[in-house]
């Protein structure tokens, strides 16, 4: 469903992907792992349409789409939930949630999804009427993901779901993360944190310094010295944790 290949980008002088190639087939959850800086936000912004690409091909469902801008991706089912999360703290929850279909006209299957939405994330259901700058940051995660399911996408980009929350939270958010695929959805996910990801994901590609340093199976990778070392660098691989 999602092809990438031989993808370069750079922000100015910058170089952040040096020629990054991965594939994701329909239904699949990919994990793409890597420390801080290696180009994992980059990555999920290029495909999203937010950054532009220097070089390099893009294909989705069998059509390139480099240089499409981001709504029109969108309205073709990319969905990205960003790092950091970006809701409106000074919304509601309920608020937040609708902000994912403004461009839908189906009024009756928006009320039906977003049902669906609140019994994924039960939590969401309780703080429906509180302004989302309250939320934990688990619950923002939650409601980020809430957010982005609102526009029915067939690709969900998600950056970090992980990042600054605790091990139970993180759980929480991969327990939602393996219904999504249960019922059906491509997820690409990012993360700097190895295990939770590559556990969930069918496979895993390692990224360091703006390129694919590795990739598999995610049962084959993991906790292997060749993955360590893909994820530190060749010389930072030895004794670094
Ligand atoms: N807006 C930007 N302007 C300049 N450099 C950037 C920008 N965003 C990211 N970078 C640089 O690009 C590289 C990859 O960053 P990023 O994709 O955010 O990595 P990751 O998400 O894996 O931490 C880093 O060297 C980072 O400093
Ligand atoms: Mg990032």
């Amino acid at each position: 469903m999602l092809t990438i290949t031989d993808l370069h980008v750079s922000y100015g002088n910058i170089v952040a992907l040096r020629g990054v190639s991965l594939e994701l087939a329909e239904g699949e959850i990919v994990a793409v792992i890597g420390p801080n800086g290696a180009g994992k936000s980059t990555l999920l912004l290029t495909v999203a349409g937010v950054v532009r690409a220097k070089q390099g091909e893009v294909r989705l469902g069998g059509a390139s789409v480099l240089g499409v801008a981001p709504e029109v991706l969108a309205s073709r089912g990319v969905a990205l939930v960003p790092e950091g999360r970006h809701i409106f703290g000074s919304l509601t929850v309920a608020e937040n949630i609708a902000l994912g279909a403004t461009t839908r006209r189906d009024r009756q299957a928006v009320v039906a999804d977003i049902e669906r939405a609140l019994d994924m994330f039960p939590i969401l259901r309780e703080r429906y009427r509180q302004r989302a700058g309250k939320l934990s940051g688990g619950e923002q995660q939650m409601l980020a993901i809430a957010r982005a399911l609102l526009a029915r996408p067939k690709l969900l980009l998600l950056d970090e779901p992980s990042l600054g929350l605790a091990p139970l939270i993180v759980r929480q958010v991969y327990d939602a993360i393996f219904e999504l695929k249960r019922q059906g959805m491509t997820i690409l996910v990012v993360e700097q944190s190895v295990h939770r990801a590559v556990a969930a994901a069918d496979r895993a590609y390692v990224m360091n310094s703006g390129q694919i340093t590795m990739s598999g199976r995610s049962s084959e990778l993991h906790g292997t010295a060749a993955f360590d070392a893909a994820y530190f660098g060749v010389d930072a691989g030895k004794g670094a944790r």
